[in-house]
């Protein structure tokens, strides 16, 4: 599941009348690395919860007539492999609104009935994570020994924690599975149990839904998904796993600019472009 409803405030004005996760790493939306990696982690039905001025996501991984005629008539086939990456598979892919901001929890709550009764993950594409195993099949395999909810966690600076949801650790909280006794959103740093945050990726029970129905307000006066989680603390199995891997704050301008930076440095076709451009800025020239 794909949360894609939200205003993308953060990132005005590119952000009036293009949704954020369209915003380009490179060359590819954010939300197209968000389901390359789920397809990786062997996913195959996508939901996504959009919101008003969201169907350029629907356009984008749908089939384009005009486009793929065009391109084979000009026999450009390397663009119409490019392209043809982005088409999720048919009867695969649903799309459903979240009528009001009304938060990540809401959101979630939104797609009960699509998801139905099984264990579902869910992934916030603001969170571009670069690693060599999908950051989503590190947890789908960690949580095939644990089961319950599993949500992907990272240290953060302390003055920080006021932007993510927070996690008591119990037991050895140094391994890279944690067991989670306790959840707060966006603490500050003085009320935070820890500076183990939760990034965005969870593995969720469908027992989640009966905890957002409840439709209670938390941080910001938004239904919260960690809200919904903490009540779920000791009736399941609650997780966190530290990944391997870089994880870019893509929500937040220097972060998405880092992650094209380091999107770019990983790319063979512009890597020592950028290499020699960087050297260049270091040292103040034109
Ligand atoms: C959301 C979650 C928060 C989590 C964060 C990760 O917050 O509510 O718990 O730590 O994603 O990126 P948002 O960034 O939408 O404010």
């Amino acid at each position: 599941m794909f949360p894609v409803g939200g205003l993308g405030t953060r990132f005005l004005p590119a952000t009036k009348a293009m949704p954020k996760e369209m915003l380009t790493v490179v060359d590819k939306p954010l939300i197209q690395y968000a389901v390359e990696e789920a397809r990786a982690a062997g996913i195959e039905e996508f939901i996504f919860v959009t919101g008003r001025g969201k169907t350029v996501i629907e356009d984008h991984f749908d089939y384009s007539y005009e486009l793929n005629d065009m391109l084979n008539q000009r026999g450009k086939q390397a663009e119409l492999d490019v392209i043809e990456a982005s088409m999720l598979d048919p009867g695969q892919v649903g799309y459903t609104r979240q009528q009001e901001p009304l938060g990540l929890g809401h959101a979630v709550w939104c797609a009960r009935n699509m998801v139905g009764d099984e264990p579902f993950a869910v992934l916030l594409a603001d969170d571009l994570i670069l690693s060599e195993e999908p950051c989503l099949k590190q947890l789908i395999d960690a949580w095939g020994a644990t089961g319950g909810n599993m949500i992907a966690a990272m240290e953060v600076p302390i003055e920080q924690t006021d932007r993510y949801g927070i996690i008591e650790p119990t037991g050895d909280a140094n391994g890279r599975l944690v067991e989670v006794c306790g959840l707060i959103e966006k603490p500050t740093p003085d009320e935070a149990p820890s500076n183990l945050a939760v990034i965005g990726r969870y593995i969720l029970m469908p027992e989640v839904f009966d905890s957002l129905s409840r439709h209670q307000r938390g941080a910001g006066n938004e239904i919260q998904l960690t809200d919904a989680l903490s009540a779920m603390i000791g009736s399941a199995p609650f997780h966190g796993f530290r990944f391997e891997g870089r994880r870019f704050d893509c929500g937040s301008r220097s972060g998405f600019v880092q992650a094209n930076i380091a999107c770019a440095l990983a790319r063979d076709d512009l890597r020592d472009d950028i290499v020699e451009f960087i050297s260049r800025v270091g040292k103040d020239e034109p």
